[in-house]
């Protein structure tokens, strides 16, 4: 964008002089507003005296700085309780950027209509968008085609795609499916819905005191009668990074087929499908700063042609008659009706925001962000953390004795913070360690080290009124 010069003759007066902004703090100021490109300021803007951050491959020899990423979400000037708002809840939803936002109101304005059926100017434009969404989903997580990339309404819908189809039709009385501890009930339930259906049998792989899965049990569990394995790449409960490559490898091994939930992976970790290995991939675009109720199965192409479809109707068909009907290829195969189009493209927006920065920066801004929260929150009397994995990511649990955890996050409410305080819809994890629940913040690339002190001095207020 160009800056239109002064019409006026200041004689010799300079705007900095007047005290306004000058061309270059224009020139920055509009590239912030019309453009695109996020978070990007000039190095060491830090006002809280931390290291800037320094970026890596996606913007080679800028620095990212947080304070200009959190301006990319408008939500986060709210005020809550009089105080700003500091988002800790990430592993519950993350915050969505302009560009995203205005990427839906775009679809809306500009390309609204069903997608694939009419041959008219709208419907092509919002098959464009669908289908590049799509393209930027299958870069994202690194697929072979796009063919692999389905679209779903969250992690926990391709979790039940998979159990209802592929397990229907493969589990048979006495397999066993394999998961762990660390799951979140979206990847319990449909195995325990699917086991009960096809007389499967569901198995559990333990953990260790810190929260990590004891590899040599893992190991034992797997046999030839384990038909799937389906565990979390990051736990939601405890932030736990699995060792999802090898755990993938192992299960091959045995020949059973793996599926990772990447629910809490995606927005701290690069994701590579091809370097997984895996069979399927879920995750949710919420949790990757795009809208709700969209998100992705990837699945080996060759495995979702060979898979049968678990709804039928428009646009999987490749042929209809009342004696017989004849199904596409994935992915309209499991695209059953007209798909959330709008939110696709917010995803593919999303995503493309976090390339932008560079997922690698992120991952190393949030490690920062746990160690500078973990020694804080450790030297509070009366706190335990729950889950201490030597690789972690994005979630700091915790409990004070003798407080209870809803009253913890009332409590932050009222300073504006909020974190979830429950179960975290992972019941078995939290009762492993003996709870029903846990304060739970969790953290995403906007969050700084000052949203991190402001928590903990208001925990070590609640800790200390006990
Ligand atoms: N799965 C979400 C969480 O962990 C809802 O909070």
């Amino acid at each position: 964008m160009t800056i239109p010069t002064n019409t006026v003759d200041l004689a010799g007066f300079s705007p900095e002089a007047l005290g306004l902004p000058g061309e270059a703090e224009l020139a920055r100021l509009a590239a912030r507003l019309f453009d695109t490109q996020p978070g990007i300021a000039v190095p060491g803007t830090d006002p809280y005296g931390h290291a800037p951050f320094v970026t890596g491959q996606a913007v080679p020899g800028q620095a990212i700085d947080v304070h200009a990423l959190k301006r990319d979400f408008p939500i986060l000037k709210e005020t809550v309780n009089g105080r700003p708002l500091i988002w800790l809840d990430n592993a519950a939803t993350t915050q969505k950027p302009q560009c995203v936002i205005e990427r839906l109101a775009h679809f809306y304005a500009h390309e609204n209509s069903n997608i694939h059926r009419a041959a008219h100017e709208l419907a092509a434009r919002a098959t464009d968008a669908y289908e590049q969404a799509r393209e930027t989903v299958r870069r994202f997580v690194n697929a072979r085609s796009s063919h692999e990339i389905v679209f779903v309404r969250g992690a926990t819908e391709g979790i039940n795609l998979v159990a209802q189809s592929w397990g229907r039709q493969h589990l048979k009385p006495g397999d066993e499916i394999l998961v762990t501890v660390l799951e979140h009930h979206a990847n319990i339930v449909p195995w325990q819905q699917v086991a009960a259906q096809t007389g499967a049998v569901l198995k559990v792989a333990p953990v260790n005191e810190r929260g990590e899965v004891l590899l040599d049990e893992y190991e034992k569990l797997l046999n030839a009668r384990t038909k799937i394995v389906a565990f979390t790449q990051v736990s939601n409960a405890l932030g736990t990074v699995t060792p999802a490559a090898l755990m993938t490898q192992l299960a091959h091994a045995k020949g059973a087929r793996v599926l990772v939930d990447g629910a809490q992976s995606v927005s701290h970790l690069r994701t590579d499908v091809q370097a997984l290995g895996c069979d399927w991939f879920v995750f949710s675009g919420h949790k990757v700063f795009g809208p709700t109720g969209i998100g992705v199965l990837y699945g080996r192409e060759e495995l979702l042609n060979a898979t049968e479809p678990w709804q039928g109707g428009g646009n999987m068909i490749e042929d209809v008659t009342f004696e017989h009907t004849r199904y596409q290829n994935a992915p309209a195969r499991f695209e059953a009706g007209t798909g959330n189009i709008a939110d696709a493209a917010g995803l593919g927006a999303a995503l493309a925001y976090v390339e932008k920065i560079g997922i690698d920066n992120i991952a190393r801004h949030e490690h920062d962000l746990l160690t500078h929260g973990t020694r804080l929150l450790a030297e509070i009397p009366g706190l335990r953390l729950i889950g201490q994995a030597a690789e972690k990511a994005g979630v700091l649990s915790f409990v004070i004795d003798g407080v209870e955890t809803v009253k913890i996050g009332e409590a932050l409410n009222k300073e504006g913070i909020a974190v979830r305080a429950g179960h975290h819809c992972a019941q078995p994890i939290l009762r492993r360690f003996g709870l029903e629940a846990t304060v739970r913040p969790s953290l995403a690339l906007y969050n700084t080290h000052a949203d991190l002190d402001t928590l903990a001095a208001a925990v070590s207020k609640i800790a200390r009124v006990r």
